[in-house]
């Protein structure tokens, strides 16, 4: 195993020792190929760089208490980035290469898979590109798929502990019938002025309004968002938002529990009717809402300094599930190593 402060990861870029790449070209994906360079090469007409033909991937792999590597749900991400690729022209990769390629490059890196008692995790970044060039607005012809991990620790600093989101309605991530609900980077570009401007003003993150009413709440920056109410777990529905598989896991996991499940819009008055709220996202995990500012009508809503008891039951059960320390009813993880 590397020699990394596995405990004081934080959620950064690190270079680990191998990536697997693959190229559609001719209209057919090659073979999986392993290279131990950071740097790729290619044409300055690319689409990924001009008309934003990229999408990408974020899955973790978790070292268990067994000493085993599990990943959770990778099917789901592969299906995700293939919807992706369908929402922006884009080759779309079997799912069964998406899968041979993570577990490649989990395998090849397995020493940088933190250890159980640290509580972080290898994090996995698969990213679909145009590489082919065009000067109209047009998709490529070519494409690169790549796998690369890292080790990361919380993606909140707080990492467990509440911290305080705002509603902005200056901003928009994505438009009503627009891409929100895809992975691909222009989303993330039109996101950075509100997150940037929310952490300066020490916010977590910034949560969203749908775009077209700026009445309802769509999702959380990086990560969806939920609410619990008397027994019932209350999550956005909405067509700009991406499907978080955190989400969903959490959805079936409150069901599991006896809970009920609501999937609705959500007017932004009812924050004041939960009793908890969280962020979830595979790199936030669930991240507990201390407050949200809505800066526009200067109003806080407020839930606690400490994780309320539902989102911290959900937590623990999941962080089992994705650690392999308990059952997995749902066949879920995958056993990588
Ligand atoms: C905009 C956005 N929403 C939600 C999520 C959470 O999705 P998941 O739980 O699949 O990681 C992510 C992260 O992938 C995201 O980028």
């Amino acid at each position: 195993m590397e020699n990394l402060d596995w405990k004081n990861l934080g959620f950064g870029y690190r270079d680990t020792d191998y990536n697997v790449r693959c190229y559609y070209r001719n209209g057919k994906w090659g073979e999986l190929e392993l290279s131990s360079s950071n740097q790729i090469s290619m044409h300055m007409g690319a689409t990924c760089l001009h008309y934003g033909q990229e999408a990408f991937e974020g899955l973790k792999a978790y070292r268990g208490k067994d000493g085993k590597i599990r990943v959770f749900r990778i099917k789901d991400n592969a299906l995700r980035m293939q919807s992706s690729a369908r929402g922006i022209l884009m080759a779309e990769l079997p799912v069964e290469k998406f899968e041979e390629a993570v577990f490649l490059a989990i395998r090849m890196n397995s020493h940088f898979v933190p250890p159980y008692e640290s509580g972080a995790s290898l994090y996995i970044r698969p990213l679909l590109i145009g590489t082919g060039p065009q000067i109209g607005v047009k998709p490529a012809d070519e494409y690169l798929f790549i796998v690369f991990v890292m080790p990361v620790g919380p993606y909140f600093k707080a990492g467990f502990k509440p911290t305080d989101y705002v509603i902005y309605r200056q901003y928009d991530r994505a438009a009503p019938l627009g891409t929100g609900n895809i992975k691909v980077g222009g989303n993330y570009a039109a996101s950075l002025v509100a997150g940037t401007r929310a952490h300066h003003e020490g916010y977590s993150a910034v949560l969203y309004l749908d775009a077209r009413e700026k009445k309802y709440l769509d999702e959380c920056g990086p990560a969806n968002f939920f609410g619990i109410k008397g027994n019932a777990y209350i999550t956005p529905k909405s067509d700009s938002i991406l499907p978080s598989i955190t989400n969903k896991s959490l959805q079936q996991l409150a069901l599991d529990m006896g809970m009920t499940v609501e999937q609705r819009r959500i007017p932004v008055e009812e924050l004041a009717e939960f009793s908890e709220a969280g962020a979830c996202g595979t790199a936030a995990v669930l991240s507990p809402v201390r407050s949200v500012y809505d800066a526009d009508v200067d109003k806080r809503y407020f839930y606690g300094d400490e994780p309320g008891p539902v989102s911290l039951k959900l937590y623990q059960k999941l962080i089992n599930i994705q650690y392999g320390c308990e059952p997995d009813p749902h066949a879920w993880v995958s056993v990588v190593l």
